[in-house]
């Protein structure tokens, strides 16, 4: 059996990345899908693409931000599906800048973006997947939430997405739902193709281990171990899926690629 069949899945951020990749992994593994993003349009177009007969994957609008709007299309979501068993939290922005960089804007629209929507969603499934008799949450937070880097409201809410998974693992388990997230170092999606076309990728990747940026099937495929039974015995933690980026102190000593020379061909 595969592992997601008779599962009931919602994804935020599910119109692309690595939410929509997310999706497309959990499809394929049985599960039953609500894609809810910013943009109402691309959720449905999505969920079309992957099942054309609407009957497994249908899409939302809503601004995860957006407390109330979070809490009706999570309900509209729980009925569509008869039920909950497993939400992926993709949806995120990024605004760059140092902290003399960052105007007030910037820092309070990543901060309910990126890390009170987990807030949000969290308090709103919880009943859902009480009901359902436990599950499972997945947030993607990033490497940029323990690691100092560029970016400073990203950096804050990315380590605040960290803590309050630890702190939901610690209230949900009563309940037996599972709360971890999943931290991507740099990975090729529409977020960071600003940086991709200013052709700094190259710069970027000699600084990681594995010598490239990830794909979104990878990190897929770690919110889609966390999310399934076989981390069933996994609660409160942060998997980072980063090529090595965060294990290295010093990654200019390492010629890219050179140690793992061999791992660079991957295709999800
Ligand atoms: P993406 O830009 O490809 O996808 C993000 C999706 O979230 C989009 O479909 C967008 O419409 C949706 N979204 C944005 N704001 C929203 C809102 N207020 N309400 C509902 N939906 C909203 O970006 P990507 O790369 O797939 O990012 C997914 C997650 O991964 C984000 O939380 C991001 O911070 C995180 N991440 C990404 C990294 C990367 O290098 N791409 C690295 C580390 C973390």
């Amino acid at each position: 059996m595969k592992r997601y069949t008779n599962k009931r899945v919602v994804v935020t951020g599910g119109a692309s990345g690595i939410g929509l990749a997310s999706a497309r992994r959990l499809f394929s593994e049985g599960a039953a899908l609500a894609l809810v993003d910013l943009d109402a349009a691309a959720a449905r177009r999505c969920a079309r693409e992957l099942d054309p007969t609407g009957t497994r994957v249908a899409g939302y609008g809503a601004d995860v931000a957006d407390s109330a709007a979070v809490a009706a299309v999570l309900r509209q979501a729980e009925e569509w599906m008869d039920g909950l068993d497993v939400v992926v939290n993709s949806a995120g922005i990024i605004a760059r800048g140092t902290v003399a960089e960052t105007s007030d804007d910037a820092w309070r629209r990543v901060l309910e973006v990126d890390l009170s929507s987990m807030f949000y969603v969290a308090r709103a499934v919880a009943p859902a997947l009480r009901r359902a008799g436990g599950g499972a949450i997945v947030n993607v937070a990033s490497v940029a939430g323990s690691v100092g880097a560029v970016n400073a409201a990203y950096a804050a809410a990315k380590g605040g997405v960290i803590a309050l998974t630890r702190q939901l693992a610690n209230e949900f388990c009563k309940d037996a739902i599972r709360v971890n997230s999943v931290s991507p170092g740099f990975t090729s999606t529409p977020l960071n193709q600003e940086l991709r076309a200013a052709g700094s990728e190259g710069a970027w990747a000699n600084r990681i281990p594995l010598g490239r940026f990830g794909l979104p099937g990878e990190i897929a495929a770690a919110c889609a171990f966390l999310g399934s039974d076989d981390a069933s015995y996994i609660t409160g933690i942060d998997l980072v899926a980063d090529g090595g980026l965060s294990a290295v102190a010093r990654p200019d000593y390492i010629p890219a690629g050179a140690a793992m020379g061999g791992f660079q061909g991957a295709s999800q």
